[in-house]
């Protein structure tokens, strides 16, 4: 057979090999039959050898020609193969995104947690800035700054939990007042609000509860006035009750604050006719508040002629227990998912 036809023969040979090929492995073995060093085409070179120096270089052209169309036919099926085993394996990766995703329990803000950050909203919008302060508190800032002296009844031993004779469970958030005007040295304005946790010696019943929850609020300048204070507590009043509400002040004491006042919203639920929930007078009472009293300016460097402010410090979960109707403050605290998932 002439060389060509046999070259020829070889191209067919291989595109029939070529259908039954799967693999690489399989195709490889192909290709050392014909191009490796024991292949068809070495063999021939070999007989380039025997032939006649004239015939020589058209042999050789022929081969070269031929084994350029050979592997450029390997080069195509290797892609193919390639291709093909990147097809099988994404298909095999294949991810159904149709398929519904797990839902997981989504947890809740904690009631408490949300008034708070409601009061705070209101209040950032005012200018005020957040401030905390230690859960344990010294006596003196907790009482004796805010000029409660020692023989004071609420200091008693049955109201607060002492850890030593100088350092207890805060029973209120006025001592962050004490500390805020210390810190600011006599001569700047404040306008902050506190949350947070405070303790009392108490038995644990519907009304009562040994740690529960307050916001204080003290702002200290030049100018700020009572009727400042009302205002401001009107806005509280209209944001967690609704825009119905009034309010109103009745004198009351308070050792830091001069005068005192006791604040009551007008009932949310009678709209101030007298009900059940307000016992008949129309008024609800929310918090105590007042002027803060010139003996704390004083003894915190502030000059008393020209620095005047108000404070008022409220409970959060009777903020909450009014507006929701709870019936139990334990509630806030025994952690049943199906009261704090009311809230959600
Ligand atoms: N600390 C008081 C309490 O726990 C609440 C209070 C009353 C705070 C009057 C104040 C205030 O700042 O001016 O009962």
């Amino acid at each position: 057979m002439e060389i060509k036809e046999q070259l020829h023969q070889s191209i067919q040979e291989i595109n029939t090999a070529f259908k039954t090929i799967v693999t690489i492995n399989e195709l490889n073995d192909l290709k050392a039959k014909y191009l490796g060093k024991k292949g068809v085409f070495s063999q021939w070179m070999l007989e380039m050898k025997n032939l006649p120096v004239e015939e020589k270089p058209q042999f050789g052209q022929a081969i070269n020609i031929a084994k350029a169309e050979i592997m450029s036919l390997f080069e195509d099926f290797y892609s193919q193969i390639e291709q093909r085993e990147i097809n099988e394996q994404l298909a095999k990766e294949v991810v159904d995104i149709s398929l519904p995703g797990r839902k997981f329990p989504v947890g809740a803000k904690h009631l408490v947690s949300q008034v708070i950050e409601e009061v705070e909203d209101l209040f950032i919008g005012m200018g005020y800035t957040i401030k905390e302060g230690p859960e344990i508190e010294q006596d003196l800032y907790n009482f004796e700054m805010l000029n409660l002296p020692k023989s004071h009844p609420a200091r008693d031993m049955q109201d607060s939990f002492y850890i030593t004779e100088e350092l207890l469970l805060r029973t209120h958030t006025s001592p962050v007042q004490i500390r805020t005007l210390l810190e600011n040295g006599g001569n700047k304005p404040i306008k902050i609000i506190c949350p947070g946790k405070v303790y009392r010696r108490d038995d644990d019943d519907q009304t009562h509860s040994h740690q529960f929850t307050q916001i204080e609020a003290l702002v200290v300048d030049h100018e700020s006035t009572l009727a400042d204070l009302k205002g401001t507590l009107l806005l509280l009043a209209k944001k967690m009750f609704g825009e119905d509400r009034q309010i109103r002040l009745r004198p009351s004491y308070f050792p830091f604050t001069e005068p005192s006042v006791e604040v009551d919203i007008s009932c949310y639920k009678c709209n101030g006719k007298g009900c059940s929930m307000c016992k008949g007078s129309g008024w609800i009472e929310i918090l105590g508040g007042g002027m803060v009293n010139n003996a704390i300016l004083e003894a915190t460097g502030y000059d008393s002629k020209h620095y005047q402010g108000f404070a008022f410090g409220v409970g959060v979960e009777r903020l909450a227990i009014l507006r929701y109707g709870i019936d139990d403050i334990r509630a806030f605290y025994i952690n049943d998912l199906r009261f704090n998932q009311q809230f959600k």
